[in-house]
């Protein structure tokens, strides 16, 4: 990357992308894509996205998005600044949407009082190290577009997702422009650059604005050619997978490393949830491997009780998956209890943990328990959730 900058920086040329560097950059791109993709470099992630969904967006329409996704989470709120525009998270244990629940927001549309569902986007590798298969990025475009929406994918961690879902170009293209996605933030800065990202539209219909869109949201940089001499380098001769699969390495070595050591608990491993496990109770889960530290987020855990029980519990560090969002909706608790049920499965201390929770009254889920069927078993709750939502339906 070095060498590659210093090279742009001999002889002159125009400034704002005028130049031969930004030519070949765009001209990687096109080969990457293998189309007439539109390229925008931009200075950072955050400035990537907002332009992304600056794009995107129409009047009054909302961006739909994961709990965890940057743009929610991490951005400092920098997409409804700059946009103005309202941003749905929605629940996910795992940092992925489902088309079910854009399904569930299709009663927005039309309604004049709702801002319009009109852009999903979507993280790969997410925010929790979870990957989307090509087909469930083809599966939400699908939904998206029945419903009119459009369709922005954050890869952020783009060449990670990539090595880990087969390591070729044709990966790439199958997650992206053949699963229907419309607009890609594609990461340079954690694949290696000294900095710099690329918003690549891969709808034709979309780009007309784009090259000014870039200079509203701030993020036309006036010496180019050094991003683009970057991705230049990056693309070319497949060093962008061989640094990715280097860093997925690394990220594995770490979790291994640090699996045993006291103290220290790994997140919730879950990314993609698969069938259960037939000799733990508990479902096998994959990282999307080297999604650098969001792959092997690790929490030093306090253990702050006295009841020596809990130390041995499996749910140390899902926290998430046993105790409701706010205003969570039924076909979410539905999902997290199932996943909650898997893990206490496979705990050894599942029936302490269900006497506990019974004698102290608890919300959540408990012990293979929840706090529905806990109050359905006589221990009972002022208002559980279940039923308070049920009566009041
Ligand atoms: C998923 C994702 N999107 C976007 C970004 C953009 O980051 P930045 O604005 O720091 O370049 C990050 C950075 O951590 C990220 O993890």
């Amino acid at each position: 990357m070095l060498e590659a900058v210093a090279r742009a920086n001999h002889g002159h040329v125009l400034a704002y992308g005028d130049d031969v560097h930004t030519r070949a950059c765009e001209e990687r791109f096109r080969e990457l894509f293998g189309r007439d993709v539109t390229t925008l470099l931009t200075f950072n992630g955050t400035g990537a996205n907002v332009l992304a969904l600056a794009l995107l967006l129409g009047p009054a329409q909302a961006v739909v998005c994961s709990e965890w996704a940057h743009i929610a989470v991490d951005e400092t709120g920098a997409p409804e600044r700059a946009l103005g525009a309202k941003l749905i998270d929605l629940p996910s244990a795992d940092a992925k949407l489902v088309p079910e629940q854009l399904d569930e927001l299709a009663h927005l549309i039309g309604v004049k009082h709702h801002a319009q569902p009109g852009v999903v986007s979507i993280t790969q590798s997410t925010e929790l190290g979870t990957l989307y298969t090509v087909e469930e990025v083809a599966a939400l475009c699908d939904t998206a577009h029945r419903l009119g929406m459009k369709v922005h994918l954050d890869g952020a961690r783009i060449a990670n997702a990539t090595v880990a879902l087969g390591g070729t170009i044709d990966t790439l293209r199958a997650f992206t422009v053949e699963a229907g996605v419309d607009i890609v933030s594609f990461g340079g800065t954690k694949n290696g650059l000294l900095g710099g990202e690329a918003v690549i539209v891969l709808d034709p219909a979309l780009a007309g604005p784009g090259e000014f869109v870039r200079k509203q949201v701030t993020q036309l940089p006036s010496k180019m050619r050094f991003i683009a001499a970057q991705f230049d380098a990056l693309l070319a001769d497949g060093l962008w997978l061989e640094l990715a699969r280097h860093s997925n390495a690394m990220a594995t070595l770490l979790h291994d490393l640090t699996a045993d050591i006291p103290g220290v608990h790994h997140a919730a491993p879950p990314a993609e949830w698969g069938p259960a496990s037939t000799t733990t109770g508990a479902r096998p889960h994959r990282y999307a491997e080297g999604a650098s530290m969001a792959a092997v987020e690790i929490v030093v855990t306090r253990l702050e009780t006295d009841d020596d029980w809990m130390r041995q519990a499996a749910c140390k560090g899902l926290t998430h998956l046993f105790f409701p969002t706010a205003a969570e909706r039924p076909q979410a608790r539905e999902r997290r209890e199932a996943m909650a049920r898997q893990v206490c499965a496979g705990c050894s201390v599942q029936d302490t943990c269900r006497e506990y929770a019974r004698d102290h009254h608890e919300y959540g889920y408990w012990g293979g328990e929840s706090e529905d069927e806990r109050h359905a078993a006589g221990f009972r709750l002022i208002a559980p959730i279940g039923v308070r939502a049920r009566s009041a339906g």
